[in-house]
């Protein structure tokens, strides 16, 4: 009998994406094989987000979609992962009637059982979330160079879940309480994914500042912070690289800003959303600091490392944001001039608390004070790529093509650098010095020192 075919589109965060990755080798445990086109696969997993009502509108139009695929295609299984699987559940079912099997956000470990309930019995919800989730222990492949040759970097998810409550945020109803891994399981993983050639390691959480707070994580119970974790991470011989998202700046330690200062190999880059630049509007959101304290934690995180990056994710049109309140944002936005940013317009979300709230701004509003910061940030951008204009920067190389290499600067920077007469010896994870002589919005050129 042929082998089944499966097929996995994500949407969503990192997150996702390792959840993805996880379910994939759970499937070639399993005996499944990956396919390359979807409509033909025998099993579509979609790893849904519902972050914000237009991600989960992408789901729900590709089911739709998925419908017609599915009758003709008589065999295939169609599973909803993820934050969408997890919050809908039932109604997702009642509206989308072919899906086979809906796995929450918990149960990805046990996907290759819970299909096979489902060939039995489709339409299969597997979503109950545990307060005290113990993650298992999962290792990645341990081959991994000889299956994807130009991997180099991964993602390791070190906590599930959020209790912080946003108030805007479905995250803490999508992933449930926070937990974090132990710190064994995650050394080991990444010591396997060194073996098989991986050289950067970005650490995943959703607020990883609290990495070891609500779960005993060692052997010997002691407690291991985040910052902590970072030490041990960057003392395992062979990673060049290591960074982590997400952070909420309302417990943004010393201990881990001084890791800027005290690991070499932590790049100089730091992803801070702040929401707001209005302290009436932070107070809405929950977010429990004032612009006045997050511009401090700027301000010191630059004195530990001059040239960290700085990055950011806003929300306009919050329920209640005046034009002042806006105004605020823009100003933040002046003062710590962020090296880019993720923008959104404000989205209400079922379940969470700011969807209840009165005073919606209009989708016009929103839509203006989006493009206005955008526009600035574009201009912001494009002013601090030109700081680097004559330095000579260390970038890792991510593709290589006839006639150019894409890297990556530590500070997150794309640099194209021309490949001309450098020879077939450079391979995606080697590091090579450049000096940045063009600098666009989105990316720098730089030309190779020799
Ligand atoms: N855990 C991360 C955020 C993950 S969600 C943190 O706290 O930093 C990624 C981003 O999506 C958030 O930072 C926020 O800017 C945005 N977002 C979340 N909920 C939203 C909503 N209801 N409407 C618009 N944007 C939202
Ligand atoms: Fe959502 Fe806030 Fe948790 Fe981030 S910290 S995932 S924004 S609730
Ligand atoms: Fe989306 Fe869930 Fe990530 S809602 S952003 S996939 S945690």
């Amino acid at each position: 009998m042929n082998q089944r075919t499966f097929f996995v589109k994500t949407f969503g965060c990192q997150m996702n994406e390792r959840d993805s990755e996880i379910m994939s080798q759970t499937l070639s445990m399993h005996g499944y094989v990956e396919g390359m086109v979807m409509e033909q696969a025998d099993l579509v997993i979609l790893n849904t987000c519902s972050i914000r009502a237009k991600a989960e509108q992408k789901v729900m139009s590709l089911l739709g979609m998925l419908r017609k695929a599915k009758a003709s295609n008589k065999g295939m299984q169609i599973c909803v992962a993820g934050c969408v699987a997890q919050q809908e559940g039932e109604k997702l079912l009642e509206r989308m009637p072919h899906v086979d099997l809906i796995i929450g956000t918990q149960n990805i470990y046990r996907i290759g059982e819970c299909l096979e309930y489902a060939r039995k019995n489709p339409g299969f919800i597997a979503i109950d979330l545990q307060d005290n989730y113990d993650i298992p222990r999962f290792m990645p492949d341990s081959d991994l160079s000889a299956n994807k040759p130009a991997e180099f970097r991964k993602f390791v998810t070190i906590m599930q879940g959020c209790n912080n409550y946003c108030s805007y945020c479905v995250v803490p109803y999508t992933r449930g309480r926070e937990v974090s891994r132990k710190v064994s399981d995650i050394i080991d993983e990444i010591k396997v994914l060194i073996e098989g050639g991986i050289r950067e390691i970005t650490l995943l959480g959703q607020n990883v500042n609290s990495y070891g707070k609500t779960n005993i994580v060692t052997d010997n119970g002691l407690p291991c912070s985040f910052a902590d974790l970072l030490h041990l991470v960057a003392e395992i011989p062979g990673l060049s690289r290591l960074r982590f998202t997400t952070s909420n700046p309302k417990d943004l330690s010393d201990q881990l800003m001084r890791c800027f200062r005290d690991i070499p190999i932590l790049c100089p880059q730091f992803h801070l959303p702040v929401q707001a630049g209005s302290d009436a509007v932070l107070k809405r959101m929950n977010r429990k600091y004032s612009v006045q304290q997050y511009l401090e934690l700027v301000d010191t995180l630059r004195s530990y490392r001059p040239e960290i990056a700085l990055s950011t994710d806003i929300i306009v049109g919050f329920p209640g944001e005046t034009e002042e309140d806006f105004q605020g944002t823009m100003d933040l936005l002046e003062q710590v001039r962020y090296h880019g940013s993720f923008s959104f317009k404000y989205s209400d979300r079922p379940g969470t608390r700011s969807a209840d709230f009165d005073d919606k701004v209009p989708e016009d509003v929103k839509t203006r004070r989006l493009i206005e910061f955008q526009a600035r940030q574009d201009e912001i951008s494009l002013e601090r790529n030109r700081e680097y204009l004559g330095s000579t920067k260390e970038i890792m190389v991510e593709s290589i093509n006839s006639d150019s290499i894409k890297g990556r600067t530590t500070t997150n920077h794309i640099v194209h650098v021309d490949s001309s007469g450098l020879g077939d010896n450079i391979r995606p994870g080697d590091l090579l010095m450049t000096e940045i002589y063009h600098a666009g919005q989105h990316s720098l050129k730089g030309k190779i020192n020799s």
